[in-house]
């Protein structure tokens, strides 16, 4: 299958997107993740990201185009779920037309919806492992106690200040293309709330109710 997982910070995009490569095979393809290796290893393509990632604003359009269409291409355009991306009409316009050309146009645009609040509640108890990269979270997904705590931080973006500019960016850079893949019959709406089992449990039934309809 050929699938975007959309929705705002916090919404659960990269946790439901790490479990359906784990137990689908779906390769994952986060753009933030690539991002902020290419900012660990301080690349040309780190450094010019840094300072708008570190800001809570999104990455000029050109710069990510190019990565994400390598990414699929490294898939073979097939299996694989985009996390973060598209993220404005521009690459979404971009991606429709590459997927296109390469006759492989995506079978689903899954949103997550969460409230605010909770988004903030996510966002601002979540840990990284520095070095797997590996998500969780203080309350309801802890790091396992053989990891060494000195390797649990707090993702730079994650600030309460840059976490409200994110989802500002968001809801006015992002959430308009929910209505551009609505047009295309595409979209298709999941509860995000709940636990991450449940959310799971959510996506699986809509994308094999998406299957079944051919
Ligand atoms: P990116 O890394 O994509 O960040 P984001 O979209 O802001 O999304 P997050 O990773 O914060 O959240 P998520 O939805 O993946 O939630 P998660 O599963 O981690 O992008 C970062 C930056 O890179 C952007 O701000 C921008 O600057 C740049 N960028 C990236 N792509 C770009 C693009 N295409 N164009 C331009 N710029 C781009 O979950 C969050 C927390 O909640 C975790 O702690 C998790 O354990 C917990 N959790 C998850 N599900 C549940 C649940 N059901 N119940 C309770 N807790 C849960």
């Amino acid at each position: 299958m050929r699938l975007v997982i959309f929705g705002p910070p916090g919404a659960g995009k990269g946790t439901q997107a790490g479990l359906l490569e784990q137990r689908h095979g779906i390769a994952q393809i986060s753009t933030g993740d690539i991002l902020r290796e290419a900012m660990d290893q301080e690349t040309d393509l780190g450094q010019k990201a840094k300072s708008y990632i570190e800001a809570g604003e999104l990455v000029p359009d050109k710069l990510v185009r190019q990565l994400a269409e390598q990414a699929i291409a490294d898939e073979d355009y097939d299996d694989f779920m985009l996390d973060g991306y598209p993220r404005t009409e521009q690459q979404a316009e971009w991606l429709t037309e590459f997927l296109t050309a390469h006759e492989t146009p995506l079978d689903a645009v899954v949103s997550l919806e969460v409230p605010d609040d909770e988004l903030v509640r996510r966002l601002s108890r979540r840990r990284v492992h520095a070095e797997t990269g590996e998500t969780y979270h203080l309350d309801h997904d802890p790091p396992p106690e053989d990891v060494d705590p000195d390797l649990i931080v707090q993702r730079s973006d994650d600030q309460p200040e840059t976490i409200r500019n994110r989802l500002a960016v968001y809801r006015d850079e992002t959430a308009p293309l929910a209505s551009y893949y609505e047009d295309r019959s595409l979209l298709v709406s999941v509860d995000g709330t709940g636990g991450i089992e449940e959310v799971f449990g959510r996506i699986e039934e809509v994308l094999e109710a998406r299957a079944h309809r051919g």
